[in-house]
């Protein structure tokens, strides 16, 4: 099998290192700025050993932008949070395996509630969480440090674990898009496209930075388009 490169590639910063005090300025500035999606991390203190944002949160920048907004559930439980977040204008609605007694079940509910759902796997949980789910997915996230926190470093050992789910996707010829988040920032962004993801969420390297446009600029010149 021929690995095709992604037709699109899309820039998703990520709000965990957003000012939270003024989130809907925020999403506006990087919505203007040039991204195409909003990547919002939603933690539990239980699944992971931090506590961010729910639907009330979601619900309030949802007025700010149009860009879908691509909610990244760190919870366990993970079923009863569902329906709140796809009422509260989520996009996409992804969750960890480890976190859902029933993956299939998760996976039918957020597309139940009319949202586009993702299976998001650790740098140490195995692919053999897709033998069963990936025809029905609509997004595969790949983490590239553990789940919990902004700033962390690039787990370079995520890299051929892209291309293995890369293959797998065309495989499947159906438009599943393949997310990588942590640590992406411009210097290794060309690495992981070349690995086969579409999509980088970017939390500090955006936030971070001085100027949100130059810095989503840089990404996509570095991606060549
Ligand atoms: C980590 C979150 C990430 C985080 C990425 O658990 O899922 O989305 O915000 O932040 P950076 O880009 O700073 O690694
Ligand atoms: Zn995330």
């Amino acid at each position: 099998m021929v690995r095709r490169s992604p037709a699109t590639f899309r820039i998703a910063p990520s709000l965990l290192s957003a000012d939270f005090a003024r989130l809907g300025e925020e999403v506006r500035a990087v919505a203007a700025a040039g991204a195409d999606l909003v990547h919002f991390d939603v933690m539990d203190n239980h699944y992971v050993p931090n506590l961010t944002v729910g639907p009330l949160v979601c619900a309030g920048i949802r007025p700010h932008t149009t860009l879908p907004i691509d909610v990244h559930l760190m919870v366990r439980p993970v079923d009863r949070i569902v329906p709140d977040f796809a009422r509260a204008g989520a996009n996409i609605i992804s969750f960890h395996p480890e976190a859902s007694e029933h993956v299939d079940r998760t996976i039918a509910l957020i597309s139940e509630n009319g949202c586009k759902a993702g299976l998001v796997f650790n740098p140490a949980t195995p692919l053999s969480h897709l033998d069963h789910t990936l025809e029905k997915l609509d997004l595969v996230l790949l983490m590239s440090v553990n789940p919990g926190f902004g700033g962390q470093a690039f787990i370079e050992s995520v890299l051929p674990k892209i291309a293995e789910v890369r293959k797998r996707i065309d495989a499947t010829g159906r438009d599943i898009w393949l997310e990588v988040d942590g640590g992406i920032k411009a210097d290794n962004i060309a690495r992981v496209a070349a690995a086969g993801a579409d999509t980088f969420v970017a939390g500090s390297a955006i936030f971070g930075s001085k100027d949100y446009a130059a810095t989503i600029r840089d990404m996509r010149s570095r991606l060549g388009k």
